[in-house]
């Protein structure tokens, strides 16, 4: 949540920042503003409440004689969307300005130190208080000498250094300082941070995705490190241990990776993208010869795997889906016990576990702060962690030991889509191998291997049922009562399905699993309230038609998701969506694809922005 753009360089500095935030948008949309400095001594701070459009109305471009500027666009945690709140926040006396992504856990205190100390405060961020601890830092450093004197930039460091034992949290900070008109400074503690290395020229962003374009040699910053950059210099500091060497690496992304298109909506375009991310997650992993899948980077041993009793699978929001998907997945195929932990309550359990146990954390982003803490318990408590993260040199996959990536590209859209059915496939590869290291024979493991490459063109005949599930949307969109419903493999998906249509169209939906809504859900059927069943053929079949039809005894309209060829449902059903038939364990990747479109039509309907819904951020970096 929140977004950071940073430019030192020759060119237009406002522009690049538009173009950084706006490529940031998804981060957080409550407000935003950046800060520049013209003529070697201005500074000069532009802020708006809402979108980045508004921004750009008010930004009036830099001159010629500006090289330098940080923007930032926010997702609010301390204050209202305001324009006070918006973010470059100032330091005593104009003389820096600094953007923040993350959360000062300890800023009421160091406030009421600093308002002593004769600071005052405009807003009621946390964020405002770094600014003036820093500018004390200054003052102090200085003797309160702002009569023109120089002194070097690395005063600079040496006193943001100096601050960051005081801050607990996390942040990641974009400071310019009006007496270093020349150099931009970055630190992080907990959110992420990249720098972009070009031909005289230095980017500073919160990911990857600014930089498309511009460059694609970057720097990830590692916690506590400090930054201190012009156009042609990087120098990078460890708060504790003084200059340190930093890696170039090359960057993934492509630009027209993160463009729209011929797309209305991110959201569509990633949800059409998926025949492709699911082929970029399976390329190199299957070995035929072997019947196994293949992973480079589990940085653990077939022997060492062998010997795990039990993988508790951590995650938030859809990923946490499909985590559950991996709990039918690895118990069924590699009969390992698995637990599924909601990240944010993992890491204040107390729950016991045996020596054997592995953690797998999975993550789109690579920076949920409740799955990198849950990450980091288990891994101080001594188990190996994986990483199921689509976010190369992210948090959480730096933080890991091993991991998989998913290579489904980049995800713009806040409803996540393409990286849930990557990770459920990753997930579906890593069961099987578990399975091969164990009692999974040669021949069944070539037979899932066919099954698993057949998988795309499922998904891409899924997708054409596009048109369809738009007539069903205009059919129930009025409706403000949902019930998804599943079993075994296709509950998780009912749980996405409803997460689907309650984050993008703020319809009231719930997930259950079908036989489950006898004890209770079944009380708010009625005429109004639809109930979508994930119901593909399989050996559950039956009984979830039974628990279908107990909903059309109670005259609830219902949607069925089925399979090709399935003619059964239809004689029951209101209104039946077909996906191709696909072997069970492969079922929730292709039949989560018409709910995704289902939401995605609902919330076009009902006049809701499918990218930006409100409230909302794609990397949810705060606890
Ligand atoms: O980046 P992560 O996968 O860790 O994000 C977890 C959730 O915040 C995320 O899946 C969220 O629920 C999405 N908005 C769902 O579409």
């Amino acid at each position: 949540m929140c977004g950071i753009v940073g430019y030192v360089g020759p060119r237009n500095v406002q522009d690049f920042l538009l173009e950084g935030l706006r490529r940031l948008e998804y981060r957080g949309y409550d407000s935003a503003g950046t800060a520049i400095i013209e003529n070697h001594h201005d500074l000069l701070v532009t802020k708006s409440v809402g979108r980045i459009a508004n921004l750009a109305q008010r930004v009036t471009g830099s001159s010629d004689d500006c090289q330098i500027g940080i923007g930032h666009t926010r997702w609010a945690t301390h204050g209202a969307a305001t324009l006070v709140n918006a973010h470059p926040h100032v330091g005593g006396e104009n003389c820096l300005a600094i953007v923040h992504n993350g959360v000062i856990e300890n800023f009421a205190e160091l406030r009421s130190q600093l308002v002593s100390q004769g600071y005052s405060f405009v807003s009621e961020t946390d964020t405002e208080v770094i600014a003036h601890l820093l500018s004390e830092q200054i003052r102090q450093k200085t003797g309160g000498d702002r009569s023109g004197t120089t002194y070097p930039r690395e005063l600079g460091m040496e006193a943001i250094r100096e601050i960051m034992p005081r801050l607990r949290g996390t942040y990641g900070l974009a400071i310019l300082f009006k007496d270093w008109p020349e150099t931009l400074f970055a630190v992080r503690l907990g959110s992420p941070l990249i720098i972009g290395v070009g031909d005289g020229e230095h980017f500073v962003a919160s990911d990857a995705s600014p930089l498309a374009g511009f460059t694609d040699q970057i720097v990830y910053l590692a916690d506590h490190q400090i930054a201190m950059i012009s156009e042609d210099r990087l120098q990078v500091s460890h708060r504790d241990q003084g200059p340190v060497a930093h890696d170039v690496q090359k960057m993934e992304i492509r630009s027209n990776q993160v463009e729209l298109g011929d797309y209305e909506h991110y959201m569509l375009k990633e949800i059409f993208e998926q025949p492709e991310s699911i082929r970029n997650t399976l390329r190199g992993r299957l070995n035929h010869d072997d019947a196994t899948p293949v992973f480079g980077g589990l940085n653990l041993s077939p022997q060492e795997l062998r010997k795990v009793k039990r993988i508790v699978l951590t995650a938030c929001g859809t990923s946490w889906h499909s985590a559950l998907v991996g709990e039918y997945l690895i118990e069924e195929i590699a009969n390992i016990p698995v637990e599924v932990e909601y990240a944010s309550e993992l890491r204040y359990r107390n729950s016991p576990t045996e020596a054997e146990t592995i953690l797998i954390a999975i993550t789109q982003s690579g920076e949920t702060a409740d799955t990198l803490a849950a990450l980091k318990e288990m891994k101080r408590k001594g188990h190996p962690t994986l990483a199921i993260c689509n976010v190369v040199g992210s948090s959480i996959a730096q933080e890991a030991d091993g991991g998989v990536y998913l290579h489904a590209g980049p995800e713009i859209g806040v409803a996540s889509t393409k990286a849930y059915t990557s990770q459920c496939i990753a997930l579906t590869l890593l069961a099987l191998y578990l399975g091969r290291l164990r009692h999974v024979s040669y021949e069944t493991g070539r037979q899932m291997i066919d099954q698993i490459n057949q998988l795309p063109e499922a998904v891409e005949k899924a997708l054409q049922t596009n048109r369809q599930v738009a007539e069903i949307a205009r059919k129930y969109h009025a409706c403000d009562n949902f019930l998804y419903l599943g079993r075994h493999y296709n509950f998780p998906t009912a749980l996405e399905g409803a997460l689907k249509l309650k984050e993008i169209s703020y319809v009231h939906a719930e997930g259950y699993p079908s036989a489950e809504m006898k004890h209770g859900p079944i009380a708010l059927v009625d005429l109004n309230t639809p109930s979508v069943f994930v119901m593909p053929t399989g050996f559950i079949y039956e009984k979830v038609m039974s628990n279908l039809e107990e909903i059309k005894a109670r005259g609830g309209p219902v949607i069925a998701i089925a399979a090709q060829g399935d003619q059964r449902v239809a004689d029951v059903a209101d209104d039946v969506i077909y996906v191709p038939p696909t072997a069970e364990f492969l079922q929730p990747i292709v039949t989560v694809i018409p709910l995704q479109l289902l939401s995605y039509h609902i919330a076009l309907m009902r006049g809701c922005d499918v990218d930006k819904p409100r409230n909302l951020a794609k990397s949810v970096t705060v606890e």
